[in-house]
């Protein structure tokens, strides 16, 4: 239906005779000759409609809407001296129309489309208009970028793309299960992946060697704006290989995305740091590296202190630590409260945040009375306090201050505006992940990334000792500005060792005879050493698209509830399809059989 797009005519075209088709993006009547700007998926023409050309089609062109859909014939003209558009590749010309069809004719928009709308739901329920918008296209299309080049590093690289169930069982990736009824077999039920791990170790023990999957995955979790119930994963796996194997594959995975996306270098090599760094330093497992504000540890300035509150706590084997944030010591009430807030989600047991500022030459403090001098020279020389600075405080157990300061920490960035350079791509690794953590309600031990991860081979005696706490995992982060972009492992590959595993986390041998007979029988029949690693792809192309949140690219999202406002899902559904999925009937069964009411 077209010669050419709306992007591609230039001056050397002029001339030619052209057929274009798309949107009129924008319609102006400048005395009775009517200009459009047509626009297609790629860009923007000037379409210009002079009844002296052609009455005919002048006339009709008067009736020309926003977002109709036409097919313009003409020739492509220069435009009059004066009048181009240096912001458009095709600003030098435009089409003099001899023919035009009205297509499609549009109603009027619920909202314009070159205007920024701050209501999602508007948005959401008409987000097949949102998608035309030039940002929306731009990331959508940055997206498919990096999606093909993510797929053309690993073909190149030796990986076979193989796909793997969507109805398949419970997977213990950490969250729920989205649940499916299966209508062939009463009373039972597949459960969508929340990740592929369990088939992608299976086909290394087919001997495929490398797999990798652009996986659709499903959790049922609470939502952010980094997180959607349904979400994409590039997923892989290699047999015969080592953490140092994975790490480097991921690296230059990474960098080709990055470079087709934004024409950037990454550098070769992430830097690396242990979890217990990240923890200490940043409080996070995940830190943004762009900024610095440290966590710095006060236990040598006040190891003798008499203030109550930190001597019990040193004393109890838990640690003071403190921020500077540098310059802030004009906070606002209102930022003081969020804070607090803020820490007391993250585990403050009191109200509020401990500080010292430094305004007008003086210490202001509620504490400031309870140090000695020493602890307060201690104190402004350890964490360098300058005038104009505010130190936020926290004593506890060394987790939970970690929690709280590296909380504190990212909300105190946000606030000073500290990331300036919003071309800053601060990738890094974190290794060394504690294998087990205990849950903070049950007090059972978890596995931290997931129960096929490696214990670390130099703890395989603290694994036997019981001292679950201290064992690390060959597992490894890749994280990116305070987003954890992907996270794998070297996994467990001997039937023993899993079955172990699953026992430290409380899975019974008949449960795992349930649950996990695939790959513990698997496992005794010559599984080959392997490992790998899953890259958030919604979240990688959040970031190279400069978005806050993976709602802005990925074509139509759940809104936090879950929902799509544009289909209306989820849907209620009606007593026949309940019936057919015996629903009720199994749930009834189910509560007579175990005598719960
Ligand atoms: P993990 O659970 O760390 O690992 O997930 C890998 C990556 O997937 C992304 N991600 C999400 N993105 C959007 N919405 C969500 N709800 C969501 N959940 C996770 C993150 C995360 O880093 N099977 C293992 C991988 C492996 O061991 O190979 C796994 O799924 O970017």
């Amino acid at each position: 239906m077209r010669s050419h797009h709306c992007s591609e005519l230039r001056e050397s075209d002029l001339g030619k005779s052209v057929k274009l088709i798309g949107w009129v993006n924008s319609a102006r009547d400048h005395g009775g000759v009517i200009f459009i700007d047509l626009r297609d998926r790629e860009g923007l023409t000037q379409c210009v409609f002079r009844p002296e050309e052609s009455p005919g089609v002048a006339e009709i062109s008067h009736s020309l809407r926003e977002e109709d859909v036409v097919q313009v014939t003409g020739v492509v003209s220069k435009r009059l001296s004066g009048s181009e558009n240096g912001k458009i590749p095709t600003g030098a010309i435009e089409i003099v129309a001899k023919e035009l069809t009205i297509v499609n004719k549009a109603d009027v928009l619920p909202f314009q489309l070159d205007k920024e709308l701050s209501n999602e739901d508007i948005r959401m329920k008409y987000r097949y208009l949102d998608l035309r918008r030039p940002r929306m296209n731009k990331n959508i299309r940055q997206r498919s970028v990096i999606t093909s080049a993510a797929r053309r590093y690993l073909d190149d690289s030796g990986f076979f793309e193989i796909e793997t169930p969507i109805l398949s069982n419970p997977t213990p990736e950490g969250a729920r299960d989205f649940l499916v009824p299966s209508r062939l077999n009463p009373g039972k039920y597949y459960a969508l992946p929340q990740a592929p791990q369990q088939y992608k170790q299976l086909l290394m023990v087919a001997g495929i060697e490398k797999y990798y999957q652009i996986a659709r995955c499903f959790r049922d979790e609470d939502l952010r704006a980094d997180r959607q119930p349904e979400f994409t994963q590039i997923d892989l796996e290699a047999s015969f290989v080592g953490q140092e194997d994975i790490i480097s594959l991921v690296q230059g995975l990474l960098g080709s995305m990055f470079k087709a996306g934004l024409g950037i270098d990454l550098p070769k090599e992430f830097p690396r740091m242990t979890y217990r760094e990240a923890m200490d330093v940043y409080g996070s497992d995940k830190p943004d590296t762009r900024y610095g504000m440290e966590i710095t540890d006060l236990g040598e300035v006040f190891s003798g202190t008499e203030f109550k509150i930190f001597r019990s706590t040193l004393d109890g084997g838990g640690v003071v630590r403190a921020i500077n944030a540098k310059s802030f010591a004009g906070i606002t009430t209102g930022q003081m409260n969020r804070l607090n807030e803020l820490a007391i989600q993250a585990g403050l047991p009191v109200k509020t945040l401990a500080f010292v500022k430094c305004e007008d030459g003086e210490f202001k403090s509620p504490l400031w009375k309870f140090f000695t001098d020493e602890e307060k020279a201690g104190l402004v020389s350890t964490l360098n306090v300058e005038e104009g600075d505010i130190v936020f405080f926290v004593a506890g157990q060394r987790e939970s201050v970690s929690t709280i300061l590296g909380r504190v920490r990212v909300e105190v960035a946000v606030m000073m505006e500290l990331v300036k350079d919003s071309t800053a791509f601060n990738l890094l690794w974190v290794v060394d992940f504690p294998l087990l953590a205990r849950d903070e309600d049950s007090g059972d031990w978890v596995a931290v990334h997931h129960p096929f991860t490696r214990p670390h081979p130099e703890d395989s005696e603290l694994l036997e000792k019981g001292d679950y706490a201290n064992v690390r995992a060959v597992a490894y982060d890749v994280v990116l500005n305070g987003y954890e972009l992907g996270g794998g492992s070297i996994r467990i590959h001997e039937k023993d060792l899993q079955a172990r595993m699953f026992e430290v986390l409380g899975v019974t041998p008949e449960e795992q005879q349930i649950k996990f007979a695939h790959i513990l029988d698997a496992f005794r029949f010559g599984a080959p050493p392997h490992g790998g690693l899953a890259l958030g792809l919604d979240r990688i192309a959040m970031l190279v698209a400069g978005e806050d949140s993976i709602r802005e690219v990925i074509a139509f999202p759940k809104n936090n509830k879950g929902s799509d406002l544009m289909a209306q899902s989820p849907c209620e559904i009606g007593i026949k399809e309940l019936r057919e999925v015996y629903v009720q009937s199994t749930f009834k069964k189910k509560v007579e059989e175990s005598g719960v009411s």
